[in-house]
């Protein structure tokens, strides 16, 4: 907490340097707020292709547009806007091989995310679960060919460095709670999926599910000395975006306290979404670790007791079964 609001206070994301010349990059949810800026910060850096997945054609053309005219691309064809709904397997599928379709793909920034005080379903499961965390990794595992294959072809060049899977996270892990992982009896999923009550807590719940599964995976099945991508998680910090849209309707309480945050300490979403370039720029010392306020840092407590170990290994069990469900075979991207 004092880490928080020190940094919040007197410290302030830099650029990282690096360039990003000849790479393509992916952002989802970059229509608006923090992946448009860091699609903006991308083709400022050089990246030949910047891909914005976004789930509203219209608007995403709209930030291609505002990026393409800010940064005096001569080439408009560079921005290119493809349609992405994490509320659907289909759209989410279509993306994959559309994606796998490229010639290259050195960056997938997952920065997408759902928060709503409204229990609404999508595909099966709460809304922001099968957003924030089922379609998240779904997408992730359909990308993972292509940046492998990248990996591969790109190995020898001068300035390489292993493509980026970056999974935009939250600050919001540390105070998180998943009473679920204690009922050992019923999925947490399902729990998830059936519990309306508390909302407000679904969010931050989706984004240590994302943690969780981020370092079994990298725990398991891709280790760092032995893997061509570097996969990572990542807290932006509390920055000016459109994420906290739904907070008039959560009742003045939650108004008064998330305005004064906002006022007091709320980055400006450009200098946030720096934090996403640096994290596609990290090395292998960030391999299925989180950053925070552009350093790797230790995740919340509970991801080092037993029961966090236990829960992060059920997590990713009962994500795999949902998967595979969706696209039998996938999991073996990994
Ligand atoms: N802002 C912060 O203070 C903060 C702090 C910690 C972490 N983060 C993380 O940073 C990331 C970016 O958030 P932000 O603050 O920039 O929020 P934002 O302004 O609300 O942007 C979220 C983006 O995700 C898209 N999205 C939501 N549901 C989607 C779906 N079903 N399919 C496809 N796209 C969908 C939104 O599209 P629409 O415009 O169509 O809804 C929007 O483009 C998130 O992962 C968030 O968890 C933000």
């Amino acid at each position: 907490m004092f880490r928080f609001f020190k940094n919040h206070l007197f410290w302030s994301p830099k650029m990282p340097t690096g360039s990003f010349a000849g790479k393509t990059v992916i952002v989802t949810g970059a229509n608006v707020g923090l992946g448009k800026e860091a699609a903006r910060h991308f083709v400022a850096k050089g990246a030949s292709k910047v891909i914005l997945g976004c789930r509203n054609m219209d608007k995403g053309n709209e930030a291609a547009q505002s990026i393409v005219q800010s940064e005096k691309v001569k080439d408009a064809g560079k921005v290119e806007v493809w349609q992405l709904d994490l509320c659907s397997y289909e759209s989410v599928l279509a993306f994959g091989e559309r994606l796998n379709g490229l010639d290259r793909l050195d960056v997938l920034v997952e920065n997408a995310a759902l928060a709503t005080i409204d229990f609404k379903m999508a595909e099966g499961h709460e809304s922001q679960v099968t957003t924030n965390v089922i379609s998240t990794f779904l997408l992730a595992l359909l990308a993972l060919p292509k940046l492998k294959e990248t990996a591969a072809r790109t190995a020898g060049e001068p300035d390489y460095r292993p493509p980026h899977l970056v999974v935009l996270s939250s600050g919001m892990i540390y105070t998180a709670q998943l009473p679920e992982a204690r009922n050992k009896d019923e999925p947490i999923f399902a729990q998830l999926d059936k519990n309306k009550s508390n909302l407000m807590s679904r969010y931050p719940v989706t984004k240590l599910l994302e943690v969780l599964v981020v370092r079994e995976w990298t725990r398991t099945r891709a280790p760092a000395y032995d893997y061509p991508v570097i996969i990572n998680t990542m807290d932006p910090g509390l920055c000016e975006s459109a994420l906290r849209r739904e907070v008039p309707r959560a009742g003045l309480g939650a108004r008064v306290v998330v305005g004064v945050l906002e006022w007091m300490l709320a980055r400006p979403t450009a200098v946030g979404a720096r934090t996403e370039v640096d994290a596609a720029l990290k090395g292998y010392e960030s391999h299925g670790e989180f950053i925070t306020d552009q350093e790797v840092e230790k995740v919340s407590a509970f991801c080092y007791t037993k029961e966090g170990f236990e829960t992060q290994r059920r997590v990713w069990r009962e994500l795999a079964d949902i998967l595979e469900e969706i696209k039998p075979g996938v999991t073996s991207n990994l």
